[in-house]
């Protein structure tokens, strides 16, 4: 079996294309969207990921803001930016991109974030509204793209065995628990999983969330599962790859994401999904 290819630049701009006739109809009422993307120091992976967020926005018409704060910026100060952030009614959603430098918190910068505004879905209060099933708060984008992708394929995964390697706060465990609340069976990996290939093997989706090149392999997928590679490495050639054997593991599954242009682009997608939904709650 050759697996079919799950395209996720291809969903990607077709989403973004409706999205964008909403944010026009939104601009016509006075409610246009507006994003706030806050970056402290110089990480250069870190001002490739936050270009290409404000671009996003610019080619769907959300208003965004770049604020751009220099390594040396107290928590105190940062904080301060926020507070002016969760006040201001032009912004709807607010990213602050991580990782911070190492003299502040992530955890209280989070907290912060009004979560009327938690467009990435990390704040306690969009981590509780999802795991309780309640409708208020957002979803993480990456995982959310991840299951925008199966029902795009037409997946049910009521009844499936979806096995999740890595559990972050990020990716792993919001995944999970999205998987659950569609009546999946879930097995969350990790890296004191002693035997994980006895785990992927009874998996009918696989989703691989850990930064390791090659960690999942054909020998270790059943026939005909569905595996989403959420892996963003480089290998020895430097060339980009996910988590995932593409070549090998095409073989064995029957839909399968690539990397680059499998999950990468709808995790910006669904943040533009998150603040276009902010605004519209607003
Ligand atoms: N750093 C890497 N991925 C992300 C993300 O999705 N959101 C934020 N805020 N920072 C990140």
């Amino acid at each position: 079996m050759t697996a079919q290819i799950i395209d996720g630049l291809a969903l990607s701009k077709k989403l973004r294309a409706s999205f964008k006739e909403e944010v026009a109809t939104l601009t016509a009422q006075g409610k246009r969207p507006g994003l706030a993307v806050v970056l402290v120091g110089e990480d250069p992976a870190s001002q490739v990921y936050v270009r290409n967020k404000i671009k996003a926005c610019e080619d769907t018409g959300i208003h965004s803001v770049l604020q751009k704060l220099e390594a040396e910026t107290t928590q105190v100060q940062l904080l301060a930016h926020i507070d002016a952030l969760n006040k201001d009614p032009n912004i709807h959603g607010i990213l602050v991109q991580l990782p911070l430098p190492k003299h502040i918190d992530a955890d209280t910068v989070i907290e912060a974030i009004a979560p009327e505004k938690d467009v990435d879905g990390f704040h306690i209060s969009s981590a509780g509204a999802l795991m309780t099933g309640l409708p208020h708060g957002f979803w993480p984008c990456t995982p959310h793209g991840c299951l925008k992708m199966l029902d795009d394929i037409g997946y049910e995964l009521r009844g499936k065995h979806a096995v999740v390697v890595g559990r972050s706060n990020i990716v792993g465990k919001p995944m999970a628990m999205m998987l659950l609340g569609r009546s999946a069976t879930v097995t969350i990996c990790h890296s004191a999983t002693p035997d994980l290939a006895a785990m992927t093997r009874q998996a009918d989706v696989i989703v691989a969330a850990v930064g390791k090149v090659n960690l999942i392999t054909a020998d270790m997928v059943k026939p005909g599962a569905v595996v989403l590679d959420v892996g963003m490495n480089r290998n020895a050639e430097g060339k980009l790859c996910g988590d995932v054997d593409f070549d090998g593991v095409k073989e064995v599954a029957s839909w399968i994401t690539p990397v680059p242009g499998g999950v990468g682009p709808m995790t910006i997608t669904m943040l533009l999904a998150n603040t276009i939904e902010s605004a519209k709650r607003a």
